[in-house]
């Protein structure tokens, strides 16, 4: 392992597709994540963003090893996660943790607080006093008082809820954080304060986040780079303050349209997109259906292009 290397995790070609339909004659495949590429160094919050469907948590899910990839790797400081076993794969276990969406069905709501945010411990044959010491300090760092411990996920609010979710993720003391659209569920206050803990865990905790959500300005507010994905591709990644400032792709302005009025990477001088522009073309750009730009060239599929300090899957950006 290269402790000096500022890489946490890498991802190299990733890959993923479901079957959908099964017949005697034929099966049929949907590409879920399609050649994805991207790092995550220490210390860092990557930003996925894309519409639903467009295969977010799949890479969510390939990273922490829940489910088997078609092709790629995925490197988790400097080994190979799908040639782990034993000691290694356990460990690989504790550097990584999840937060979900929504806390009211990833919370266990037969344990108190308390053993919610235990049972990682409890499965890492942490010694009781220590899991006490440990327990009390994470619920701590995720913003609630030692009066939560003895409560039942029922009685909080959803904020609540989603800071004792978070406590459980960090109880570990991981170095990777899986955040799957972990402000999505809450109103617009609360959500603030979430992003607000995230970041500062990512600063005082030393903790690099996968941070997966479709709204672009929520992922603009803590990421330090930014992924946009479409129907399982990416379509731009880079830097995320310039991703915001000046997007590239095409779907990343309509994303960045979408955001509120006062948002400051909103770009004025586009107007309403329609849904879909035209037929689906095989072989083509991902996104040519529905590109408001797209022209005779883009019926070739697009290589990623090096603009601006950026990956981009676009003839002509
Ligand atoms: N286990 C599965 N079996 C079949 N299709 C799946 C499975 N998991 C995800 N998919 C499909 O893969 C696509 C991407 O899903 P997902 O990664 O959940 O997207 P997102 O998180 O961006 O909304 C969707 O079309 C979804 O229906
Ligand atoms: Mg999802």
């Amino acid at each position: 392992m290269d402790s000096h290397s500022p890489t946490l995790l890498k991802v190299e070609n990733l890959s993923k597709k479901f079957l959908i339909k099964k017949s005697i004659f034929k099966k049929e495949y949907f590409k879920a994540v399609d050649d994805v590429s991207f790092s995550v160094n220490h210390n860092q919050v990557m930003g996925i963003v894309g519409e639903s469907g467009s295969g977010k948590s799949t890479i969510g899910r390939l990273v922490l090893k829940l489910i088997e990839k078609d092709e790629g790797k995925i490197i988790f400081e400097g080994k190979d996660i799908y040639k782990m076993s034993g000691d290694e794969e356990k460990f690989f276990r504790k550097e990584t943790s999840v937060i979900f969406q929504d806390p009211r069905t990833s919370l266990n709501p037969r344990f108190k607080v308390y053993q919610i945010v235990e049972e990682p411990l409890v499965v890492h044959s942490y010694p009781k006093e220590e899991r006490k010491k440990k327990v009390i300090e994470a619920v701590k760092d995720a913003g609630l008082d030692s009066s939560f411990l003895d409560r039942y996920p029922s009685e909080l609010s959803g904020g609540q809820r989603q800071r004792v979710a978070i406590a459980r993720a960090i109880v570990l003391q991981p170095k990777l954080i899986i955040a799957d659209e972990p402000t999505s569920a809450l109103d617009v206050s609360v959500q603030l304060q979430i992003i607000k803990l995230i970041k500062k865990l990512k600063e005082e905790k030393n903790i690099s986040f996968l941070f997966i959500s479709h709204d672009l300005n929520v992922v603009g507010m803590l990421s330090d780079r930014i992924l946009v994905l479409y129907r399982g591709k990416i379509m731009e990644k880079g830097d995320a303050k310039n991703i915001l400032k000046n997007p590239l792709h095409p779907y990343t302005k309509i994303l960045l349209e979408s955001l509120p009025p006062d948002h400051p990477g909103r770009r004025k001088d586009l107007t309403a997109i329609p849904e879909i522009y035209r037929e689906e073309i095989e072989g083509g750009c991902v996104f040519y259906s529905r590109c408001p730009v797209a022209m005779q060239e883009c019926k070739k599929e697009p290589e990623y292009r090096i603009i601006d300090n950026r990956e981009v899957y676009c003839h002509f950006a």
